[in-house]
């Protein structure tokens, strides 16, 4: 089965987690390739299809939200996996349909439409060089640098385990 990885990254953190996703299923024997949202092929195209995006301020990108919007009834009759790519910390907790608790704020509503077979939170990454004027502003706030710290805090095994899984499920579709 062909399997499409699309992003929603403003500094390429999240862009780095898609490529690895998409790696990890090539290494598993699926046909796997990320992209960006705004450079997304025809989906109809694809036999299972993942996206994520970086949360900022409590949300998705917006072009990735409004993207699994618009393709709703396309994604909802595939086998579809969200993951969002935020928390500055090593351990956000494993994110279950039980405990929405660290996800943003759109995951509710994209679960309702498409109904994916997992959603998951990842650790993400933040270097301050890379920051764009207002976000560097947003740093400079009262505890802006705890909020906000700098480092990488990707989990590699982590990620590596949830593509693992996907491979599997695709493998051995649900009855
Ligand atoms: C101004 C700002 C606000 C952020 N807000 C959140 C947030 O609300 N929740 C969260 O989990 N991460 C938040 N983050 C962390 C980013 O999601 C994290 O750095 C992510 O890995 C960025 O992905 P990207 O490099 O693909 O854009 C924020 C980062 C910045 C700079």
């Amino acid at each position: 089965m062909n399997v499409i990885v699309l992003y929603a990254s403003r500094y390429g953190s999240t862009k780095g987690i898609a490529e690895f996703i998409a790696e990890k299923l090539r290494q598993h024997g699926l046909e796997a390739e990320a992209r960006s949202v705004d450079a997304a092929p025809e989906i109809r195209d694809y036999g299972a299809v993942v996206i994520g995006s970086a949360v900022y301020m409590g949300h998705w990108m917006r072009e990735a939200a409004e993207f699994v919007r618009k393709n709703s009834d396309v994604l909802d009759g595939r086998p579809v996996w969200l993951f969002s790519s935020g928390p500055l910390k090593p351990e956000p907790e494993a994110v279950s349909q039980d405990a929405p608790g660290i996800e943003p704020d759109e995951i509710a509503e994209l679960r309702r439409l498409v109904h994916p077979r997992n959603t998951r939170v990842f650790s993400g990454a933040l270097d301050p060089a890379k920051l764009d004027f207002p976000h560097r502003l947003i740093r400079r706030l009262p505890a802006g640098r705890e909020v906000l710290p700098e480092g990488d805090f990707r989990n590699w095994d982590e990620i590596e385990a949830w593509a693992a899984g996907i491979a599997r499920e695709i493998a051995v579709p649900a009855a």
